[in-house]
């Protein structure tokens, strides 16, 4: 399985998944941030790295219209967005429609778009926690293939929050990809459906 990751930052849901000897070949990683660190990282490792700075192009129409010919040059099974920051365009989903995944730091469909763990804490919910979800033109509101759940303590400030669902995040991304890529993840109906491992 070729898999090609998005990413803005940090990475380190990025580096969780190329270090969870998947059956899976990163064929590339791409940032629309130059200084992403994520980007970094995949060099140092020998993975083919790419910068496309979204400032230097028109609109977005056009920019993903770039990003998608650079994706397509990998030959990509899967496409994993790994805290890449910014909206997709519709022409740009519909293109990797089936196999476009991405992780969001929240119980979908609870507080979708940014800032979750303040909201979250502000709501005063009692279990927060991720999920990863195949990406359609709805935003944050995909098919959904795996949440992980995280308590929420009385003394949590957003960073101590994130932190524990982080460290769910990097559990369940593999895991959702590894499934991805034996073949067991099945779309009806706008739901996932996981085939079982005897076939
Ligand atoms: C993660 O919390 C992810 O859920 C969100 O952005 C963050 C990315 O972190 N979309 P990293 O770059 O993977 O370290």
């Amino acid at each position: 399985t070729r898999v090609v990751v998005l990413l803005s930052g940090r990475g380190s849901n990025f580096r969780a998944i190329a270090e969870a000897g998947l059956p899976i070949e990163i064929a590339a990683v791409i940032s629309n941030r130059p200084q992403a660190a994520g980007l970094a990282w995949a060099r140092e490792r020998g993975i083919p790295a790419t910068a496309l700075d979204h400032t230097e192009y028109a609109d977005r129409a056009v920019f993903d219209a770039r990003l998608a010919d650079e994706i397509e040059r990998h030959r990509p099974d899967l496409v994993v967005l790994a805290g890449y920051m910014r909206i997709l365009s519709a022409a740009f989903i519909a293109r990797f429609e089936g196999r476009l995944l991405n992780i969001h730091p929240s119980l979908l469909p609870m507080f979708p778009g940014l800032k979750t763990h303040e909201r979250a804490l502000a709501e005063g919910v009692k279990v927060h926690g991720c999920t990863v979800h195949f990406v359609t033109a709805d935003l944050d509101h995909g098919p959904i293939v795996i949440q992980a759940a995280v308590p929420v303590r009385a003394d949590d400030t957003p960073e101590t929050l994130a932190a524990r669902v982080l460290a769910q995040e990097h559990r369940i991304y593999p895991q959702a990809v590894r499934w991805f890529a034996e073949g067991r993840l099945a779309i009806r109906d706008g739901r996932v459906n996981l085939q079982d491992d005897s076939t």
